[in-house]
């Protein structure tokens, strides 16, 4: 039994303890910041796994969908499946556990050694489904295969059930994204021919196939990395070009229709090894919800020795009257958006355009 005196003199012990231990947790704890190129440590205090990233707003909630790396060189082939995360600030992220699992079943598509890349999932409001798509290789096959594949599920965190994988239109396709638009039509945007021009598919109505009516677009431009947002009435693209792991200038565009005329904007990047995209690759333009005009481009900084430890660059888009332009910043927060005038209707035209 504790007396009241024994108490007395345990108390400072305890409290320095608490102490202790709350400071021990602090660098573990996410802060309310983005800290590019910095370890990201989860909700639990583990770092965040989830590359090639493709995002979800559904229901106040973020889901951060991506490839679950794991150590060494092998690491660079599809040994878990992808992850999901989810948030409701888009700092503190909550693993939701591994959403699409390989096979072990030696004769399918997506058995643990084939190559799973770049998920992205959208919500069908139709089905009531998520649907996810994926850059997809065989097994042993290196990028021969030039797949997508496609998987459901009826929670955004997964489990999702593989469903089958194809050629969309009949085409090769490798690094690839989907888009939703304001009226619902979905697209395939993919780096086909060998990558030397992208095609793209507009989505069935049920987002589990094309639809048929497909486009060529930067034809010869060997683009990859694709990722398009939408923002007042204009559509920008950014990709990235064709090094592998290695980082290289990303490639901007803008078009009033997501078919095109496509017009060049050049590489957006501004700010220490923006010739190489602040060694990395983009995967995502990712829309705040809830404040217009507010876009984060999410890209990878590969790290193909050792592919678990590549590290997430996050960073505001700002429109300027020409296009688009993608700073660095060592840390910055949501509320920095505000700054930034991001609206066209709020920028002063030079009198002589
Ligand atoms: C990159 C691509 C990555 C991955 C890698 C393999 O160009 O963007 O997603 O496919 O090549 O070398």
């Amino acid at each position: 039994m504790l007396t009241q005196r024994s108490l007395r003199t345990l108390w400072p012990i305890v409290c320095a303890l608490l102490a202790l231990t709350v400071a021990l947790a602090q660098p573990l704890l996410a802060e309310d910041a983005f800290s590019p190129g910095a370890v990201w440590l989860d909700s639990q205090g583990v770092a965040i796994n989830a590359h090639g990233a493709g995002f979800l707003y559904h229901e106040g909630k973020y889901y951060w969908y991506g490839e679950f790396k794991t150590t060494g060189r092998g690491g660079n082939v599809a040994n878990v499946g992808f992850s999901c995360y989810s948030s409701r600030d888009l700092y503190h992220w909550k693993n939701e556990g591994i959403a699409l699992r390989v096979s072990d079943d030696p004769s399918s598509d997506i058995v643990k050694g084939s190559v799973l890349e770049r998920p992205k999932v959208l919500y069908n409001s139709r089905t009531r489904q998520y649907v996810m798509w994926f850059h997809l290789e065989l097994k042993g096959q290196g990028y021969r295969a030039a797949r997508v594949g496609v998987a459901v599920s009826r929670r955004p965190t997964g489990p999702f059930l593989y469903l089958r994988s194809f050629r969309p239109d009949g085409e090769m396709s490798h690094d690839m994204t989907l888009f939703e638009d304001e009226n619902g039509k979905a697209y395939l945007l993919t780096a086909s021919e060998e990558n030397q021009t992208m095609h793209l598919s507009e989505l069935s109505d049920d987002y589990l196939s094309t639809s048929g009516h497909w486009k060529r677009i930067f034809i010869g431009e060997a683009l990859e990395a694709p990722s398009i947002l939408r923002f007042e009435g204009k559509y920008y693209f950014v990709g990235s070009h064709c090094t592998g792991w290695a980082p290289n200038p990303a490639s901007a565009a803008v078009a009033d229709s997501i078919w095109g005329p496509w017009k060049p904007l050049g590489n957006p990047s501004v700010g220490p090894n923006a010739d190489r995209t602040f060694l990395a690759q983009g995967t995502y333009l990712l829309p705040v919800h809830g404040q217009p005009g507010a876009f984060i481009f999410a890209a990878d900084r590969w790290n193909p020795e050792n592919p678990i430890d590549g590290r997430y660059v996050w960073l505001p888009v700002e429109f300027t009257p020409d296009g688009l332009v993608i700073r660095w910043r060592d840390r910055w927060q949501l509320r920095d958006f505000a700054s930034l005038q991001n609206s066209a209707s709020q920028t002063v035209w030079p009198a002589t355009k």
